[in-house]
């Protein structure tokens, strides 16, 4: 993977995975978070959940955390002027909280299922919650292109059913689960295919064309696969 490249198209979008602010409301909702609550966004990308967690929780505060300088620069810049949202550079395995809810969309895999949970058990408050989205086969038959889907993605794919025995394995309880919508997946591809036209338009060296025809074939891949497989949100709680 030319990473350059990678994040010349990966820059100045507003997430970098499906979701929407319905997402966030949903998991808040279902654990009766209080508008108090202290919130981590593990994983935050350029900051796209976080307005909504901040909605979540407006008497509250955000800690935000992320490994890539200039998603890290995006995410600061969100909430410069709200000293309740502090964008850490570094990585979400060493939290400390006490949070009432880790949030992390699309993030999670980068650690797997079991060692994220292991990491983020003494990092919550009484009755906190981690809500993650994260890969999942729709079907235990998929075909060739939906397993192809995640190929350069870290981690294995599996089934929801596989991923709730590992939650289980390391002692967590499920509270509810929902798969990303269609729209969730349109909120991330649109503006990535924007800003591949604007930067096909401007012209590009051969490694960022390379780069740019990647990210096509990834937004053109997932509407053939949709039906076997895509994102589901997981609430859960150690046991
Ligand atoms: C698919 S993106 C999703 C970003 C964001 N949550 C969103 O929905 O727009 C996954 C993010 O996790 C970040 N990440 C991966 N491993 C990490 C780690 N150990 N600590 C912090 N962030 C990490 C990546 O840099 C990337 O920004």
């Amino acid at each position: 993977m030319d990473w350059d490249a990678f994040f010349a198209v990966h820059r100045d979008l507003p997430r970098e995975g499906p979701g929407l602010a319905e997402d966030v409301a949903w998991a808040g909702q279902l654990i009766g978070i209080s508008p108090q609550g202290f919130v981590c966004d593990a994983g935050c990308g350029p900051g796209g959940d976080l307005a909504a967690l901040r909605q979540l929780v407006p008497h509250g505060r955000i800690d935000g955390f992320e490994t890539v300088s200039h998603f890290v620069e995006a995410a600061r810049e969100k909430f410069s002027g709200d000293p309740s949202v502090r964008i850490f550079e570094a990585s979400m395995e060493q939290l400390s909280g006490p949070y009432d809810l880790i949030w992390s969309a699309g993030a999670v895999y980068f650690l797997g299922v079991s060692r994220a949970l292991e990491a983020w058990r003494g990092a919550l408050a009484d009755k906190g919650a981690v809500a993650f989205s994260h890969p999942c086969l729709f079907t235990d038959a998929p075909s060739e292109a939906a397993l192809a889907f995640w190929e350069a993605e870290p981690g294995s794919i599996e089934t929801e059913t596989a991923t709730r025995a590992q939650i289980a394995a390391v002692g967590w309880q499920v509270l509810a689960t929902r798969p990303l919508s269609d729209a969730a997946w349109t909120a991330y591809h649109d503006p990535l295919l924007a800003r591949c036209d604007t930067l096909a338009a401007a012209g590009t060296s051969d490694s960022v064309a390379t780069a740019v025809a990647a990210a096509r074939k990834e937004a053109s891949d997932w509407r053939a696969v949709a039906g076997e497989t895509g994102y589901v949100l997981y609430v859960v709680r150690p046991g």
